[in-house]
């Protein structure tokens, strides 16, 4: 046959298997408001930058009529590309193939792409619209599971790993997204449980929607397994076009400097923070006061909301910032906001981000649910994260840091490079009442008028210990700056610390408290 035969018969080959599951499958996920696969694949990536590899992969299944079935691809679509110019390794599951659901042939070609990842050193995007392990595989579908499980840990800190959550990631499933660093979801269309409504009407006798079980919200605003949450496809991939041009592409790399638009942003922070320590305010307006261009991306701004974590640039640098929010619970830290900074924290220090805190706390959650919930475990996680942190930390207290909290923010003490405080900071074992309420509570009591006693001796603590100098004194706050000069502090900070060495005792690895 001549070659250019041949070419033809390769273009209606590529023409039939890139139909998946056929027009009736596709118009079905369609009406879903989904893309296909492929759809997915080049709305995500550069113009003409993909490369599929395996497409004409085919599954060696005999079991249950397998060996009658052709599964196009079978069923998952994998390639490289580019986002912004930058190399990407990625997979999409068809769900027009049987599900998407996976099979021994299915997982070979997510890790073949997932090695090439590895070795290649450059980010893995997931795309996940499946129904779990292809039944009639058996035990191969769970080993193919198994291998990507595997891969996830070893590139775990080596490579960016994104999971995309566009339709079901039932049963097992689910544990590759949670072993990779972010996950993203759209509303209606992303589902994620691991044993699905029908099981829990079965054993628990209890009637829940796939949507009220692991819907998009469920994971972004209760479960934590979401970092960030889209109405559409199409504003989910924007967010992840973001995320991408904010990290480095992998552990060996920073992230890429972009120039601010403008190089001396006037914005009023000072202003933002109240005076009246009790009053709330939106962390996220400093945050956005202090970053080049005002443009913060806030992962899981949904959950957890006392803290506010993200990246931000400054100067140029992408950082990640940390950051207590006044807004909600008054910016405690509790169980929850501890594990959501803790692993930021560790996502920052693996891929060479600088650690930028801003501290307004009144300490730890109080109460059984907390204590009950495990508070002491998960509190450890902050101290752990930032100990074990070797980038640039530089830390800002902007009011209140009080007792376990101003040593949990990236304080001096767990090895900050600059910790700076603004004047109206108080950095105390508490707040002035509960203080004085303890240390003068026989004065009080003895007084004529306690309540004037205990007024004036709240003062008294207000002013010996409610303010920044004391810890100044001590080397524990380097300065003490202006609000308007906390952008150029930073900027000089983390000029002077980005190439900073530091090493601990040699061991495996540590112990954190999981
Ligand atoms: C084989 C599957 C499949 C699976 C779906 N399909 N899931 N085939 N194995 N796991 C097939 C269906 O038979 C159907 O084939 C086609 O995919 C489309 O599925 P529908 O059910 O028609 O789609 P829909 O109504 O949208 O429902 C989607 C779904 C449902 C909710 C995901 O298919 C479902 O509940 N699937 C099973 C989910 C599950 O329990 N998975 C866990 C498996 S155990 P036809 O030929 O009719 O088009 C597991 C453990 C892994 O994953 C452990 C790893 C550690």
């Amino acid at each position: 046959m001549p070659l250019n035969r041949k070419i033809e018969e390769l273009k209606k080959r590529r023409e039939v298997v890139q139909m998946g599951g056929g027009e009736k499958a596709i118009e079905k996920q369609q009406a879903l408001g989904k893309m296909t696969a492929r759809e997915r694949i080049l709305a995500l990536l550069d113009a003409d930058s993909f490369t599929e590899y395996d497409l004409f992969a085919e599954h060696e299944a005999r079991d249950f009529n397998m060996d009658k079935q052709v599964l196009h691809g079978d069923g998952v679509v994998i390639g490289t590309g580019t986002m912004s110019g930058s190399p990407i390794c990625i997979f999409a599951q068809d769900f027009t193939v049987a599900g998407g659901s996976l099979g021994l042939m299915h997982a070979r070609k997510i890790t073949k792409i997932m090695d090439h990842a590895l070795k290649m050193r450059v980010p893995l995007i997931g795309i996940n619209d499946s129904g779990g392990a292809r039944i009639q595989e058996g035990v191969n579908s769970l080993a193919g599971y198994g291998e990507i499980f595997f891969r996830n840990t070893l590139s775990s800190g080596v490579i960016p790993q994104i999971s995309v959550i566009l339709g079901p990631c039932a049963g097992g499933a689910v544990y590759s997204p949670a072993l990779t660093d972010f996950v993203f979801v759209v509303d209606n269309i992303s589902k994620m449980f691991i044993t699905g409504p029908e099981v829990i009407k079965t054993v628990l006798g209890e009637e829940i929607s796939m949507e009220d079980l692991g819907g998009a919200r469920v994971h972004s605003e209760i479960t934590g397994n979401a970092h960030f949450f889209a109405e559409t496809e199409a504003e989910c991939f924007d967010q992840i076009k973001k995320l991408i041009s904010m990290i480095p592409r992998s552990n060996d790399s920073q992230a890429k400097r972009i120039e601010p638009k403008n190089p001396k942003p006037e914005i009023d922070i000072e202003h933002v923070v109240p005076g009246d320590p009790k009053q709330p305010y939106d962390i996220r307006d400093v945050v956005k006061g202090i970053v080049d261009d005002s443009e913060f991306l806030e992962v899981q701004e949904l959950w957890a909301q006392n803290i506010v974590i993200g990246f931000g640039r400054i100067n140029g640098l992408p950082c990640g910032f940390v950051c207590n929010q006044p807004l909600v619970l008054a910016g405690v830290l509790d169980v929850d906001s501890s594990d959501k900074a803790a692993r930021f924290i560790r996502y920052c220090d693996a891929f060479n981000m600088p650690i930028i805190t801003l501290v307004d706390l009144p300490g730890y959650l109080p109460g059984v649910d907390q204590e009950h919930a495990g508070v002491i475990r998960h509190g450890a996680k902050m101290l752990y994260a930032y100990s074990e942190a070797t980038v640039p930390k530089l830390t800002v207290i902007l009011r209140k840091a009080y007792g376990g909290g101003y040593i949990a923010m990236g304080s001096r003490h767990l090895r900050s490079d600059f910790v700076f405080a603004w004047p109206g900071a108080e950095i105390a074992v508490m707040g002035p009442e509960g203080a004085a309420n303890i240390i003068f509570r026989k004065e009080i009591m003895a007084s004529e008028d306690p309540e004037a006693t205990r007024k004036e001796k709240v003062a008294e603590y207000k002013e010996k210990f409610a303010n920044p100098y004391v810890a100044a004194s001590k080397g524990y706050v380097d300065s003490v700056i202006e609000p308007s000069e906390t952008r150029k502090m930073l900027m000089h900070g983390i000029d002077v610390a980005i190439n900073k060495s530091v090493s601990g005792p040699r061991k495996k690895h540590g112990i954190p408290p999981f």
